[in-house]
């Protein structure tokens, strides 16, 4: 008999053990700042209903739209789990009034995210949906650990870019792509409109941009080979563009997940298909035809006064298009033998006292800026524009190293950092016979996780001016979504961290943990992804 009650003991014991266990490993990338957890949990499988003030109605639908199925919406007298949202212009995280925080506190009946802007509620929307994505089912049911996460990120700029130049995606895919970026808390999409393979937007006043400009005859098959006449091409047609009405509805989707659309109109290279739709642009006055391999082309927009009528036409257009403060012109890999050829471009030299053709593109850009400035918008370029003298408002992408990103913060200009060694995602992601074809280079997880985007050499107030770090996405291999998807996950992950997490949280082996787990859920959610 006392080993019988002995043994109930044991089993009371055990099961209410059981009862209490929660699993207290969340994965969340980016690593959030805090987290205390709770002694319960959650458990989806009832009916919510979603409490909001009347400012963050948009922000309640998106979160809405992003709950499991399980989780039906209902009104707040039949619900078992009341979400709200709110702001608290007060909030403080760490003793810091950081724009973007936010509270994410999880009871077993209610979740609240405060945040000190809207920005900072969609932020704590995004870790509450990742959470659900991660969450381990126990019963056919998830389960969330009570918790309080506070949080906010250590760079405002969080940058992931994508050419759709040199292949073009569909709407539904740069959704997609939208979403996975919401989920790491990306807040800026670059979109790189303008190619000399093709011109993706529309533009009302000039039908030929895209009649003409965003399709090519055919493509360069592989590599091509060292030599011109050894390239090999597919004999088939290939283009397509975003409608105006497309790109709107794409920004207010972006909109909705705190995500800026910031397009890309490249100059003064680049811009082959421009050329191929209005010869007169160029220098020499064409024929010209829409690119068919990659590189860099020695036909570029002429400095002539009616490609600067153009192109204010055209960014008139786009800045109705995208409200963004920054519209990125380009103005990387520019070659200058047309314009050395060129009377016009001469006499523009002679005219305005310019040195040479550097000079000349730096008139170019300045020129531009001074145009959009005007308008209330600020521009952002390769660093190719420091050459010849930044334009006075230019913030600077950094691409060739940091080099460039480094001078133009000491000479006080605003930085992001896409240094083409830690953050082109177009490089191979593993050494593996098997990996798929890519155009070069060799930038494994682990590389992009360590990347530090302040540069040593700059003092305090110097590192002030970089904004944040950005993930680059040339698509000249990545024929279609489902390759762009391999590309970008999970380095993606890892830079999300180098964005979002203080440099003195970062691990890798602990981050190697909690990607792992992301793995599962890419499976679920039917994302492409490399595993090496
Ligand atoms: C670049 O990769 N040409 C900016
Ligand atoms: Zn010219």
């Amino acid at each position: 008999m006392k080993n019988v009650l002995k043994m109930l003991l044991i089993i009371a014991v055990f099961v209410s053990c059981q009862e209490k266990h929660i699993d207290k490993n969340v994965s969340l990338i980016p690593k959030p700042r805090k987290i205390t957890f709770g002694d319960s949990y959650l458990e989806t499988g009832t009916s919510v209903s979603i409490k909001s003030a009347e400012e963050l109605q948009k922000q309640a639908g998106y979160l809405s739209g992003i709950l499991p199925e399980e989780w039906a919406v209902t009104a707040p007298k039949d619900a078992g789990l009341t979400i709200e949202l709110q702001i608290d212009k007060t909030l403080k995280v760490n003793g810091q009034e950081a724009d973007e925080s936010y509270k994410l506190q999880i009871d077993d009946d209610k979740i609240t995210i405060t945040g000190r802007t809207k920005a900072g509620v969609i932020d704590g929307i995004n870790t509450l949906h990742q959470l659900l994505l991660t969450a381990p089912r126990v019963d056919g049911k998830k389960r969330l650990p009570e918790l309080t996460i506070e949080d906010y990120p250590r760079f405002a700029y969080r940058g992931m870019h994508l050419d759709v130049g040199r292949h073009f995606f569909p709407p539904e895919f740069i959704k997609k792509y939208l979403d996975i970026m919401a989920l790491y808390k990306f807040n800026k999409f670059h979109w790189h409109l303008t190619e000399d393979q093709g011109w993706r937007i529309e533009i009302k006043k000039y039908p030929k941009l895209t009649e003409v400009g965003s399709i090519r005859k055919e493509t360069l098959i592989g590599h091509g080979g060292r030599k011109r006449s050894e390239y090999t091409y597919d004999g088939k047609a290939y283009g397509g563009y975003y409608t105006q009405a497309e790109i709107k509805d794409i920004v207010a989707y972006a909109q909705e997940r705190g995500i800026t659309v910031i397009p890309e109109i490249e100059m003064p290279g680049h811009s082959l298909a421009a050329l191929a739709s209005y010869p007169e642009l160029g220098c020499t006055g064409g024929p010209y035809e829409v690119a068919t391999h990659w590189g860099v082309f020695e036909d570029i927009y002429c400095t002539k006064e009616s490609t600067f009528d153009f192109l204010e036409n055209v960014l008139t257009e786009v800045m109705n298009m995208f409200p963004s403060q920054y519209i990125h012109i380009g103005g990387d890999e520019a070659p200058k033998t047309r314009w050395k050829e060129c009377p016009a471009c001469q006499r523009r030299i002679k005219e305005e006292g310019l040195k040479d053709e550097h000079e000349l593109q730096s008139y170019f850009i300045r020129r531009i800026e001074k145009f959009l400035n005007r308008h209330g918008r600020s521009i952002i370029g390769w660093d190719e524009i420091l050459e010849g003298g930044l334009a006075p408002n230019a913030t600077v992408m950094s691409w060739r190293g940091t080099e460039g990103g480094i001078e133009a913060a000491k000479q006080g200009h605003d930085v992001i950092m896409t240094p083409g060694e830690t953050c082109y995602f177009d490089h191979y992601q593993s050494k593996n016979k098997n990996e798929p074809l890519a155009i070069g280079g060799y930038l494994p997880l682990e590389k992009v996780y360590r990347y530090e985007p302040v540069p040593e050499s700059l003092n305090a107030v110097e590192a002030q001016h970089i904004l944040g770090a950005q993930g680059n996405v040339w698509t000249e291999y990545m024929p279609d979504s489902k390759q762009v998807e391999y590309m970008i996950l999970p380095r993606m992950a890892a830079l999300a961290e180098v964005d979002w997490t203080d440099k003195k949280k970062k691990d890798y082996a602990d981050f190697s943990k909690r990607v792992k787990e992301h793995f599962k859920m890419y499976r679920k959610l039917g994302y492409n992804y490399c595993d090496h």
